[in-house]
């Protein structure tokens, strides 16, 4: 909730920015857009900016930059090895996080390969609150593999559990007493966990897991990628933490993680990435890994601008009046989705808004990518870009079966500071459009099928001749409207 209230009683996110630095937006004709995704092979991935309209994509890299980042960009300090940049960073994490160390890296998956190679060993398990795509990955090509310990409601598509991040703490000790604690790599909290929408947890979950972990002797790792919008929940929304400032609720969870990693393309609101700790051992032992992969210890694969950008792109995370732009536009563009019946998932997370294809499209089985087939239908009647998180974003096993996700969603992200409130209400009245015609939609299936990562560029097509008879019913309620 905006702490500015207006007197209509509305409940309008007010943006507390001024935008003065544009970028001129194309929405190609709806017959066009029909091509460009019959080109894009039905992935939004490998769709072309240019055809796009609203790029809901994702928040990576692509959040907007304050005049203060852009600033500091220019002042960075060039060289190799012992860059004051660096130093500016390491000193900015230091502040934040309290952790004494800090190893660069090009992006947050990078941080996962040298977490993974350092100590992820054959038959060994990471127990984590959800999984994220990357992260998975790299724990299973180190021959790990993962186990989902999350609390029953995460699941739970619309509910008013406001941590649905959470872990599950008597399922990580069944599971640590059964499989014994030397077989455990580590375990692993997500902030904002990313596949179910965004949802956080709360700072006494990971008190809790701490203890499990320091009864068994297991490092804690925090994924702080979507920390931003988690501390703005807690902030919001947990009891003990409501009088405390966004700095304080940052340390507090920074204290309790051994390792935390994060995405600086999302964490700090530029691009990069970086592992921080106060563990000398666990620090030498990932070290040699940055220099084989990321490049020498002071740039990690970064840009000096990039690190100039996030050091005060951190700064700026610790502004509750910054961070909370993000989830109250989505929590705007959710409760308008509702309003129109539009089947979300509730409460309203951080990272985007996230609709429920299955439910949206019931008709569609999972086997035929119902959240793939609702985003390639959504971007041919708006020109807007979402993102699959369903069962094209899962794996085959490795007798070839499909897995089926737990939840067939298709997120809109929202990134930060780029979209004006009307854009978001042409998303809203498209999105509302598409669900009244919602079983002219039908699946997909694929053409060429990638084995690691599909989604990122696997090319489908469409199971029946659905999308032109999406488009006829379009142009027949638009008119001539794009
Ligand atoms: N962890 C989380 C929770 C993430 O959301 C991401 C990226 C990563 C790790 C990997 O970081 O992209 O810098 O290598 N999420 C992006 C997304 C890709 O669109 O949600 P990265």
């Amino acid at each position: 909730m905006s702490k500015i209230k207006f007197h209509s009683g509305e409940n309008v996110p007010l943006e507390m920015h001024k935008v003065r630095i544009v970028q001129k937006l194309n929405l190609p004709p709806v017959e066009d857009r029909l091509k460009a995704m019959e080109e894009a092979g039905y992935n939004t991935f490998l769709l072309k900016n240019r055809d796009v309209f609203m790029d809901m994509l994702t928040d990576s890299g692509v959040n907007a930059m304050s005049d203060k980042q852009q600033a500091a960009m220019l002042e960075a300090d060039d060289s190799y090895a012992g860059s004051e940049t660096f130093t500016k960073l390491e000193n900015k994490i230091k502040e934040i996080f309290g952790t004494e160390y800090f190893l660069p890296t090009h992006q947050g998956r990078a941080c996962e390969n040298i977490i993974s190679q350092s100590f992820v060993k054959p038959g060994t398990i990471v127990p984590m609150n959800y999984h994220f795509t990357t992260t998975k990955a790299h724990i299973v090509l180190n021959g790990g593999r993962i186990e989902e310990i999350f609390i029953d409601e995460a699941l739970n598509l619309t509910s008013d559990n406001p941590f649905k991040g959470n872990m599950d703490l008597d399922k990580l000790r069944d599971l640590i007493e059964t499989s014994g604690a030397d077989k455990i790599a580590f375990v692993r909290l997500e902030a904002g966990t990313n596949l179910i929408g965004g949802q956080p947890f709360a700072v006494e979950n990971m008190q809790q897991v701490r203890k499990v972990c320091d009864e068994f002797g297991l490092m804690l790792i925090l994924d702080a990628s979507l920390l931003a919008d988690n501390l703005y929940f807690i902030k919001e929304r947990e009891e003990q933490c409501k009088e405390m400032t966004v700095r304080e609720i940052t340390r507090t969870i920074a204290d309790l993680a051994d390792i935390i990693y994060f995405s600086a393309r999302k964490l700090g609101n530029a691009r990069g990435g970086g592992i921080c700790t106060n563990n000398r051992d666990v620090y030498m032992k990932m070290r040699e890994y940055i220099t084989l992969y990321e490049g020498f210890l002071t740039y990690g694969g970064m840009s000096v601008r990039e690190m100039e950008a996030i050091t005060v792109g951190l700064e700026e995370t610790m502004d509750e009046e910054m961070i909370n732009q993000g989830p109250q536009f989505i929590s705007f563009m959710t409760e308008e989705l509702i309003k129109k019946g539009v089947p979300v998932v509730t409460p309203a997370g951080g990272l985007g808004c996230h609709i429920n294809a299955m439910e949206f499209v019931d008709h569609i089985p999972q086997s035929a990518y119902p959240a793939g087939a609702l985003a390639a239908a959504l971007y041919i009647v708006s020109g807007i870009r979402g993102m699959e998180r369903g069962t094209l974003s899962e794996q085959r096993d490795e007798e070839g079966n499909e897995t089926l996700s737990h939840m067939e969603l298709l997120r809109l992200a929202m990134p930060r500071r780029v979209f004006t409130l009307s854009q978001v209400k042409y998303a809203v009245d498209r999105i509302a459009w598409l669900y009244e015609n919602r079983k002219l939609i039908g699946g997909l299936e694929f053409t060429e099928e990638p084995s690691v990562l599909r989604f990122f560029f696997g090319k489908l097509t469409t199971s029946t001749d659905w999308q032109n008879k999406l488009v006829a019913k379009f142009k027949a309620d638009f008119g001539d409207s794009l």
